[in-house]
């Protein structure tokens, strides 16, 4: 596996705040890395960095193995940046736009025609070719910016918050765009302060608060490193306290929870197993004589997951 972007301890102060804190990060070529953090958690710094329009205070980072303090030349032609807001150069139409910033890169004016028509295509704006920037909709211009980042085929696009302030059809449409994108072999970088809008499309996330990374890593591992078993609620009708002690004679059982006064009374049994453990388990309580009219694992999703992190961090907890 091939590691596109690598940071070493990277770390940013703005005067007395430190914005980023040795942060360490690996995004593997073809990824899509989810990066995911509160407001003022430090995305746009770290994307600044890796886009080379900042230092670092400290530390390293490398795009393509390419220094972002060094070799800021050859990383800027391997990414492509969006940023969080829309440019200013709205008195013009689409093709202009991307033609401008196409001649920013030098690209050569035989090679433009072809090249906007097809990423026009591309982010689905043929039709608005020749219709200004300023009447399209926030969607539309997010896709003309897409575009834009494209221009030089970069290797790895770092997209800043590219769905805030997107309606439920416009961010259908970005994902189907990305997955697109991610078929045609590049990696991308998104970020963005909802982790529900990362979730489904990412391949790989790195949770990040207060300039620190909490979690980074491939989804799988993530999901498996912070949620080490499964929460079994459990209702019956016979005695809770004689269920509770079939369960903890059972293989995978880590601890189990009386909870009588609950609506209605039951047990909660954590699991450190897979299906196979939970069906024995259910299997051992129905043998031993347990009435059970209620068997359910909770759903740990990212977001039970995201919330138990950073709440983690923002009380000083471990994690
Ligand atoms: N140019 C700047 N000058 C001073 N502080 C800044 C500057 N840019 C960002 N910060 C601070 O750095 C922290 C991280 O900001 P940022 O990287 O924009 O976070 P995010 O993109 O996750 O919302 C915040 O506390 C923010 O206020
Ligand atoms: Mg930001």
């Amino acid at each position: 596996m091939t590691t596109i972007v690598e940071t070493k301890e990277l770390t940013q102060r703005y005067g007395g705040t430190t914005a980023l804190s040795s942060l360490s990060l690996q995004i593997p070529q073809g990824a899509v890395y989810g990066f995911i953090g509160p407001n003022g958690a430090g995305k746009t710094t770290t994307m600044r960095i890796l886009t080379t329009l900042l230092l670092p205070s400290s530390g390293e980072a490398w795009v393509a193995g390419n220094s972002v303090v060094r070799d800021r030349a050859a990383v800027r032609r391997s990414v492509g940046f969006m940023p969080d807001f829309f440019g200013v150069y709205e008195a013009m139409k689409s093709w202009e736009y991307l033609d401008f910033f196409a001649a920013s890169y030098d690209i050569p004016t035989a090679r433009r025609p072809k090249l906007i028509d097809d990423l026009l295509a591309l982010v689905d704006l043929s039709h608005k070719r020749d219709a200004e920037v300023m009447g399209l909709s926030r969607g539309m211009k997010q896709r003309l910016s897409l575009a834009r980042t494209m221009l030089h085929d970069p290797a790895l696009l770092i997209l800043d918050e590219p769905a805030s302030g997107l309606d439920p059809r416009a961010r259908v449409e970005l994902r189907e765009l990305l997955k697109e994108l991610r078929s045609m072999g590049k990696t991308i970088m998104i970020s963005s302060h909802i982790l529900t809008e990362l979730a489904e499309m990412s391949t790989h996330i790195g949770i990040i608060e207060r300039g620190h990374l909490l979690a980074s890593g491939d989804v799988a591992t993530i999901m498996r490193s912070l949620q080490p078993h499964r929460t079994f609620a459990v209702h019956l009708l016979s005695d809770l306290a004689e269920a509770a002690d079939l369960a903890r004679g059972a293989p995978h059982v880590l601890d189990v929870r009386l909870l009588p006064e609950g609506e209605p009374p039951q047990i909660e049994i954590d699991v450190d197993g897979d299906d196979h453990a939970a069906g024995e388990l259910l299997a051992r309580l129905v043998q031993g004589g347990a009435i059970v009219t209620h068997f359910a694992g909770q759903v740990n999703d990212l977001e039970d997951i995201f919330m138990r992190v950073t709440q983690g961090s923002a009380y000083g907890g471990t994690n």
